[in-house]
């Protein structure tokens, strides 16, 4: 397994969290169609991987399909879920050889069987990595997120596992898709569009946000390089007074 940089002492983002947006102006661009963009945009995600290790960023997640998207047209969306399977299968190996962690939050109810299937082997065959823990947001509404976690919690409290006057700012994260990452330290957004669009609502409360022209498909390593310098020189205070 890779070396792990990421154990030196660094004051950039230890978790890095980006909706990935512009791939359908990306295409129009082009004249081309809005998946071609999509495909572009998959291509990204390898080298923005990739880079994380050296830049000290431990966990990376990515905003792949928002609940939300299934608004858009039936060729677009049949078009994103086969994209999802093709790149997980052509990715299994190389994240499991390189050290990526990959999981999964969202709601898989309305995926189907075999996207399921791929994404839980790819879960399995990287359980044991520790480099960098890739998470994909797919089907995934912050909104639906918490109410699913309200769900899980209300059902503990009618079994009597869990008392209505324990429940506090700690209980909740418990249940959430997200309850084994740390919260974003940072929070991107590609493109020019300065919304959060649904995405970690409860996770980025204190996350520091960075709103950029460049679209998707044109986002490098680089630029991510020169994000994370500028969060370095951020003064995160937490509600506090400077010390
Ligand atoms: C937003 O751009 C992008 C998406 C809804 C899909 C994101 C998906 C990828 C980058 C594909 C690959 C992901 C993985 C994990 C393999 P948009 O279509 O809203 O662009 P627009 O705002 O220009 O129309």
């Amino acid at each position: 397994m890779p070396a792990d940089p990421q154990n030196e002492p660094h004051c950039g983002p230890r978790h890095v969290a980006i909706i990935m947006d512009g791939n359908g102006r990306w295409a129009q661009a082009r004249g081309r169609p809005r998946l071609y963009g999509h495909h572009a945009g998959a291509r990204r995600v390898r080298e923005v991987v990739e880079a994380c290790p050296g830049l000290g960023i431990k966990y990376l997640t990515i905003f792949a399909f928002s609940t939300e998207n299934w608004k858009r047209t039936q060729v677009e969306v049949a078009g994103l879920m086969s994209l999802f399977k093709r790149y997980i299968i052509k990715e299994t190996r190389t994240l499991a050889q390189n050290g990526i962690r990959v999981r999964f939050i969202g709601d898989r109810v309305r995926l189907d069987a075999k996207l399921i299937e791929l994404m839980d082997t790819l879960e399995r065959e990287t359980a044991e990595n520790d480099l960098v823990h890739l998470t994909v947001a797919l089907n995934y509404g912050g909104r639906d997120e918490v109410a699913r976690a309200t769900k899980r919690l209300a059902r503990d409290v009618a079994a009597g596992n869990l008392r209505p006057e324990d429940v506090d700012e700690e209980t909740l994260p418990r249940y959430l898709d997200t309850r084994v990452l740390p919260d974003p330290d940072l929070v991107i957004r590609t493109s020019g569009e300065a919304r959060i669009s649904n995405f970690l609502l409860w996770q980025s409360a204190y996350s520091e946000y960075e709103f950029i022209d460049t679209l998707w498909p044109d986002f490098t390593a680089a630029e991510l390089e020169r994000l994370c310098k500028s969060f370095g020189s951020r003064e995160r205070r937490f509600g506090a007074v400077p010390a």
